[in-house]
């Protein structure tokens, strides 16, 4: 069963093979409408459930259509219409599900949910993103990176601000994709030190550095996403807004990357806040080529997964 639960859990063969896949599928659609069918099909006949206990603009919609212009269809479904968000077990819904589709996609608040419906499916299951990773968000990125800047191994990415689950599958994808991450935050927001210990283990550069100017220097991306998540409580966000404030991404900062460095930042964006509207729509931001590689990217993910 191939599985798509994290970047540190797929070979990098695998993960580099998704990159070249996704880059191909994109090229090969030459600008032809967004409804229009691929060449090639790999989800005729199938039919994919799409799972959202948490809120989603991106993930559903790019989801959707790569699965139609494949060939497959789709049934989105929210956890509080399923049985599952009114005490049916993630095991029986894993079970039950599996009869009726071919593929799983789930976004939920915990990992646990994610894993346990992987063990209980009988058909590939994908990571929309739990409160500790979102890999299909990284796979993108690095779709989007190497479009504009070429091979990301060896560049030096830095993230600055909450060491949240877009983080973490940086983090992965350090140690998969062979690049050097610096993180620079509060160290009370700082991510999980297994995130930060696992990518050193596989030979890259993983730094903590609170000066976010130290930091950024020769960056070749620098990387923010909001400063209270989805799963995050509402009551923290001023105490939030207070430590994060001087990890704003702004032309300051942006100042003390390398030239040719690239912003990217998953959306949704709370604008003048992590980043200001002069970065967020400046010559160095690639937002909305990140937000179409979900769709490439992910295509590759499916079709990886049922190949
Ligand atoms: N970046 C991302 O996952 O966006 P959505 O929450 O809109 O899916």
């Amino acid at each position: 069963m191939k599985h798509f639960l994290d970047i540190n859990k797929t070979e990098v063969a695998d993960l580099r093979g998704m990159i070249d896949s996704a880059k191909a599928m994109k090229n090969a659609r030459n600008g032809r409408p967004k409804g229009a069918l691929d060449d090639d099909l790999p989800l005729k006949d199938h039919m994919v459930a799409l799972i959202f206990e948490k809120p989603s603009t991106r993930t559903r919609v790019s989801f959707d259509v790569g699965v139609r212009q494949m060939g497959g269809q789709t049934m989105v479904l929210s956890g509080s219409e399923l049985q599952l968000g009114h005490g049916e077990t993630v095991a029986d819904t894993a079970k039950v599900l599996s009869r009726y589709v071919d593929l799983i996609m789930i976004r939920t608040f915990e990992e646990a949910t994610l894993l346990e419906m992987a063990e209980n499916a009988t058909v590939p299951v994908i990571n929309g993103l739990t409160n500790r990773t979102h890999p299909c968000q990284i796979m993108a990125d690095i779709l989007t990176f190497e479009e504009r800047n070429g091979p990301i191994a060896g560049k030096k990415v830095v993230w600055s601000g909450d060491g949240n689950n877009v983080f973490a599958s940086f983090a992965h994808a350090a140690g998969q994709f062979g690049f050097d991450l610096t993180f620079t935050g509060p160290q009370t927001l700082d991510p999980e030190a297994v995130f930060i210990e696992e990518a050193r283990a596989k030979g890259v550069k993983v730094e903590i550095e609170r000066d976010p100017v130290k930091a950024v220097q020769g960056a070749d991306l620098v990387v923010t996403d909001t400063w209270v998540s989805m799963h995050d409580a509402v009551s923290t966000r001023e105490r939030r807004h207070n430590q994060l404030r001087p990890y704003q991404v702004n032309e300051e900062l942006m100042r003390h990357a390398a030239d040719d460095a690239l912003f990217m930042h998953c959306l949704p964006a709370h604008r003048n806040e992590e980043a200001t509207d002069a970065v967020m729509d400046g010559p160095a931001s690639v937002i909305f080529d990140e937000a179409e590689n979900r769709l490439h990217a992910q295509k590759a993910v499916m079709k990886w997964c049922l190949s």
